[in-house]
């Protein structure tokens, strides 16, 4: 660990009692110099000092370590294999089977996006299959906040600027520059608070056994360090069913690589559920 950043984890930790140990060296170096740069600090050791005395000084910088930009559709190769392949195979499979629902975990879900993305893909394919399946969607993040957005399913007119006219028009209602996703596509969408680190809970609550058919986790591991990315990956791959999938953000792919998990597609950030050795 750099000095600076062994300096903040400790300074943090003794003064405040918050642990900012897990996140990743230069996520949190670069961070402390925003933080630096925002308080208008001259020096780091004028940072620190002002740090130490000040207790909201060190939430606003543990918050600023959660990084909640998302977007509908984010990585649009992902979700056209999604759209293409991956969701249509589960339907035709659980149709097949006669299994009650497929079941999707969004594991850091911000503000929903990801999850209505989802909810917008089963709903289409709803529409045009003449056998009839059942899907929920547990859709968690940390942060209250977030859950609460989520939940309102209230956007900005920059926030929805990836989806097609045909999908705004169909899913969302517009109030002047507000933007509302109708009560239709929240229906088979549960979001709740569920921290990725806490070790009373394998799966979210309100899922109860976990037994996921896809379970998307983007845009997350890269914050912390290889141990507590591992500590999330073994999480999720316990409670994916067996052939589920994992889907991970495009600049996580290697990751997941460098963990043993085997890509469905070239580049489509897919990935199937490591089996136990
Ligand atoms: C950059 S956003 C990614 C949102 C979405 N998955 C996407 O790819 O667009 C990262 C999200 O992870 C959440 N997060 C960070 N650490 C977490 C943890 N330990 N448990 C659950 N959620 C976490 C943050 O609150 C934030 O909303």
């Amino acid at each position: 660990m750099t000095e600076n950043n062994q300096h903040i984890v400790q300074l943090l930790l003794k003064h405040h009692s918050i642990d900012v140990s897990p996140f990743d060296e230069t996520f949190l170096e670069k961070s402390l110099q925003k933080r630096i740069a925002v308080m208008n600090c001259l020096s780091q050791e004028e940072y620190f000092i002002f740090l130490q005395k000040n207790k909201k000084e060190g939430i606003r910088f543990s918050h600023s370590l959660f990084i909640c930009y998302s977007e509908f559709f984010r990585n649009p190769l992902t979700f056209a294999f999604l759209e293409r392949l991956i969701l249509p195979s589960l339907i035709a499979k659980k149709i097949y089977s006669k299994q009650k629902e497929i079941r999707i975990w969004c594991a850091a879900c911000a503000a929903g996006q990801e999850a209505y993305s989802l909810a917008m893909l089963l709903e289409e394919n709803k529409n045009g299959n003449a056998n009839k399946f059942n899907y929920r969607i547990f859709a968690t993040d940390q942060s209250q906040q977030e859950i609460n957005e989520a939940q309102k399913g209230h956007y900005s007119d920059s926030a929805i600027k990836n989806l097609t006219i045909k999908r705004f028009n169909k899913w969302f209602i517009k109030h002047g520059n507000n933007n509302t996703i109708i009560p239709e596509l929240k229906t088979h969408i549960d979001f709740s608070v569920f921290d990725l680190f806490n070790p009373q809970l394998s799966a979210p609550p309100a899922s109860i056994f976990g037994d996921f058919d896809l379970v998307i986790c983007a845009n997350l591991l890269f914050y912390y360090k290889p141990e507590y990315r591992k500590t999330i990956l073994s999480k999720i791959n316990k409670c994916l069913a067996r052939e589920g999938f994992l889907i991970t953000g495009e600049t996580e792919r290697d990751i997941l690589s460098k963990n043993n998990y085997k890509e469905v597609y070239l580049h489509s950030g897919i990935f199937q559920k490591k089996q136990q050795p």
